[in-house]
């Protein structure tokens, strides 16, 4: 019976190596979620995100993200914030296109955290002087600073569009 098991875990961890090895990551996916329909995520750097075509609050872009089997954009490293700012400039984004990210210090002022993995925050990228209003500006968000986009801390009651990613589904794990 042991053998069987070790077998077939065997051969599920070899069909996902060769798989890894022949399938090259698609550029977009169409995630479906159950009643809130199919949402397509653009591979940026070794993510895939999407782009929040309306203007919401910072709470609305989180529950929005979710809807949509994402979360508000965790920007771990300067190499995804260098991908996601060269993305949106090639959209066309220009200095009017505020968007939310996951960021936020409203638990504890300057002790930013991640509405999506719960964690502290150990990336940023501020633009020059943020953040500021320590007391009111509590989301945060990326906007075109010069020839890049940058962090910024914004109301959270305030409108912006907004980034969400994919859900890292291996997050956490029940064991085996
Ligand atoms: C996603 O859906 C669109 C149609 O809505 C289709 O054109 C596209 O090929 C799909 N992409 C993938 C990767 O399945
Ligand atoms: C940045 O984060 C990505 C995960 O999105 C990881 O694959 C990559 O190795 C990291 N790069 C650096 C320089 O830490
Ligand atoms: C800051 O972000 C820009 C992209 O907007 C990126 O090119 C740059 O490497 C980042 N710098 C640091 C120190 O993370």
């Amino acid at each position: 019976m042991r053998c069987l098991l070790s077998f077939l875990l065997a051969v599920c961890f070899l069909s996902a190596l060769v798989q890894s090895l022949h399938c090259p990551e698609k550029s977009e996916i169409n995630v479906t979620c159950d009643k809130a329909g199919t949402q397509k995520y653009t591979l940026i750097g070794s993510k895939y995100y999407f782009v929040g075509e309306s203007k919401v609050n910072w709470f609305n872009a989180v529950h929005i993200c979710r809807r949509y089997g994402g979360d508000l954009a965790t920007i771990q490293n300067a190499t995804e914030m260098h991908a996601i700012s060269t993305y949106l400039i090639s959209l066309h984004y220009d200095a009017n296109r505020w968007l939310w990210i996951s960021g936020n210090d409203l638990v504890t002022v300057r002790n930013f955290h991640s509405i999506a993995t719960g964690m502290p925050l150990t990336y940023f990228n501020w633009s020059a002087g943020q953040p500021d209003y320590p007391n009111l500006e509590h989301c945060m968000h990326l906007w075109l600073k010069g020839a890049e986009f940058k962090m910024n801390n914004w109301q959270c009651n305030e409108k912006a569009f907004y980034l969400c990613e994919r859900q890292n589904d291996a997050r956490c794990w029940d064991g085996f």
